[in-house]
Parts: C-alpha cells; sequence; structure tokens
C-alpha cells in the first residue's frame, strides 16, 4: 500500500512518458501546456488505490489511472470555454492564450487519448470497464449542460443543484477508485461500495470547489476567484442563499445579482458573509464526507488497507487549491 504522495510521484512518472505527437505543434502543444501545468491528479490517484486495496498495480490500473486523467484534462479545457475563464492551474486557459477552435480541438484530441490508453486494458475487461467509462463520460456532458442551464434561470433549487453536481463532478470520481478496484479484482459489490465512498467524496469535492471559487485565494487555487458569481453560476452558496434569505434580503440579492460592474464580485461576497453561508457549506461538506467515511467503512478490506483513502479524504476536504 502506497501514500497518496508516493502514488503521486509513481503516476507523474508513467503519465510523463505519455508523449503526444510533435506535429501539429498548433494541436498538441495547448494539450501538453494543460496536463503539465501541474493538477492534484486526484483521480488517477484514486483508481490506483482502488486498484492496491485488492491487488499489486500492473498496467492495467497505470494506464487507466492515465485514461482518466487525460479525460479529466479534457474537460477541463472545455469547461473554461463553457465558464469563460480566464486562469486555470496559476496560467492563462486554452482558449485564451491561443483560440477558441483550439480549446475545442486540443481538447478533443486529448478526450480520444484518453480512449487509446484505455483501450490497452487487458480484453477480459475491456468490455465492464469501457462501459463504466462511456456511462460516466454521458453523465459529465450531462451535468455540464445542466450548469450551464442554471447560468440562464433566477433560482436553482438545493436538490437540482446537487443532482448538477453529481453529474457533473461526483461519478467521475466513483468511477475513478471503482475502475481501479475492478481491475484490481474486487468483487461487484464491494467495487460498487468503493463507488459510492468516491462519489460522497466527490460531492464534498466540488462544494469546496464552489467555496474555494469564491472565499479562496488565487494564489492558491490558480483560478479567477469570483469567477462563478461573474458567469452566474447556480453554487450552493446562492441555492442556498435563496432557501434561507427573507423577502427583503431576497430582493437585495435579486439587485445583486443583475449588476454588472466591478463591484459585483466584493459586494456579493459581502453578502454571502451576512448570512453566514460560510457556515452552511461547510456543514454540508461534513455531511457528504460523513457519507465517505460510511461507505468505506462498509468496505469489506481489512481497515489497515484503507488508511490512504482516509487521509486522502481528509486532504481533499480540507483543501485551498
Ligand atoms: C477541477 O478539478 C474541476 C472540478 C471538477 C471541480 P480539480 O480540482 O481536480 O482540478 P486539477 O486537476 O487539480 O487542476
Ligand atoms: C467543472 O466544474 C466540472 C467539470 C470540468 C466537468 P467547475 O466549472 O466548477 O470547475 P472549475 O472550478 O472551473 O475547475
Ligand atoms: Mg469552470
Ligand atoms: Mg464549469
Ligand atoms: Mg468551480
Amino acid at each position: 500500500m502506497h501514500s497518496f504522495h508516493e502514488l503521486l510521484e509513481q503516476f507523474e512518472i508513467f503519465f510523463s512518458k505519455h508523449k503526444f505527437p510533435d506535429s501539429p505543434a498548433t494541436l498538441y502543444e495547448p494539450c501538453s501546456y494543460l496536463l503539465h501545468m501541474g493538477g492534484k491528479r486526484v483521480r488517477p490517484v484514486l483508481c490506483l488505490m482502488g486498484h492496491e486495496l485488492f491487488t499489486p498495480l500492473n498496467d492495467n490500473s497505470w494506464n487507466t489511472a492515465t485514461a482518466v486523467e487525460l479525460f479529466h484534462n479534457f474537460t477541463l479545457m472545455h469547461d473554461d470555454i463553457m465558464d469563460n475563464a480566464p486562469l486555470r492551474r496559476g496560467v492563462t486557459t486554452v482558449h485564451e492564450k491561443y483560440n477558441l477552435a483550439t480549446g475545442i480541438l486540443s481538447g478533443d484530441v486529448m478526450s480520444i487519448y484518453a480512449y487509446q490508453h484505455l483501450n490497452k486494458v487487458d480484453t477480459s475487461y475491456i468490455h465492464a470497464v469501457m462501459a463504466l467509462f462511456n456511462q460516466t463520460a454521458i453523465q459529465i456532458c450531462e451535468g455540464q449542460q445542466l450548469d450551464m442551464d442554471f447560468e440562464k434561470r433566477d433560482i436553482v433549487s438545493l436538490e437540482e443543484y446537487l443532482e448538477m453536481i453529481r453529474l457533473k463532478t461526483s461519478v467521475l470520481l466513483g468511477t475513478s477508485i471503482k475502475l481501479g478496484a475492478m481491475l484490481g479484482g474486487a468483487t461487484e459489490g464491494c467495487s460498487e461500495i468503493l463507488s459510492q465512498f468516491g462519489n460522497s467524496l466527490g460531492m464534498a469535492f466540488q462544494l469546496r470547489d464552489d467555496y474555494l471559487d469564491t472565499f479562496g485565494d488565487t494564489n492558491k487555487t490558480g483560478k479567477q476567484i469570483g469567477g462563478d458569481i461573474l458567469a452566474n453560476k447556480k453554487t450552493y452558496l446562492l441555492a442556498k442563499a435563496f432557501e434561507i434569505v427573507d423577502v427583503n434580503q431576497k430582493i437585495v440579492l435579486q439587485e445583486l445579482l443583475k449588476r454588472n460592474d466591478q463591484e459585483k464580485i466584493q459586494d456579493i461576497i459581502a453578502f454571502f458573509n451576512s448570512i453566514q453561508l460560510k457556515n452552511y457549506i461547510e456543514e454540508e461538506i461534513e455531511n457528504y464526507s460523513k457519507k465517505a467515511y460510511f461507505f468505506l467503512e462498509k468496505t469489506p478490506v481489512i481497515s489497515s488497507r484503507k488508511k490512504n483513502l482516509l487521509e486522502v479524504t481528509d486532504m481533499l476536504l480540507h483543501r485551498e487549491k
């Protein structure tokens, strides 16, 4: 069993062996630019940890971890276009540094390379792996579309919000660990419990992402603070705000949301602070982390083998980046 940091180090070595062709550089250079600007590598490490619970790492798990990280980076490249985001991992986003068409096509090709790695998995597993991967990819598209549809709506309920983030974010964390477990020889029942663990962790992960978008530090997140507010995103903060405000506060909030000036972000943050929204989102993160711990506890593997997953859960819930 290896710790998060040990697996991260090993993954980076394996991942750096993945090279895009040199030409056309205009297609591949933006891929390498995004991939090698860092990234926490949470999903591939979860995949490796899921595998290591049952059996030592092998090419199946390395290739699947690589596929998952490539696919994640593809979603980020396109997400930044959809969200009109200027900054990612502390540098200019691909579509802004190059151009829109590059952001689209370099993203596309990265997703195809993800499948190329997946296709290296042993034939005895390939159908099950592909089916789960595809189902997850479809769910991410559904979640991303809901995320954009919600920008156009005034109010989104917490229930709708939670379903949207389940699709756009949490299923990929669940699937990452489940794929590792399946390839490690876990039973269907066991890999499904681990998937539930990953899904709950993923919910907490996206809630923390929403938190950091508003209350974080751009030097740590590498993203623009207040980007969600500018894009009229229906984050947990906004959905919860509408649930708890009184009639007068609701009018104030609706007026704030209509604004388009420089101070919009800081004024909305001040409003959020005035209704103690940080406490609510922290509580929700805590709820999902408890769910994650519950599923981890339920996983029929001796507890000493699950220590590193416990460690990752703690780390992700308190992350600043
Ligand atoms: C960002 O994912 C997109 C979300 C689903 C919140 P990460 O926070 O894992 O991004 P990197 O890979 O570490 O940059
Ligand atoms: C992104 O959610 C989810 C996917 C990329 C599928 P966000 O839009 O909140 O992610 P960031 O904050 O840009 O990383
Ligand atoms: Mg985004
Ligand atoms: Mg987005
Ligand atoms: Mg975000």
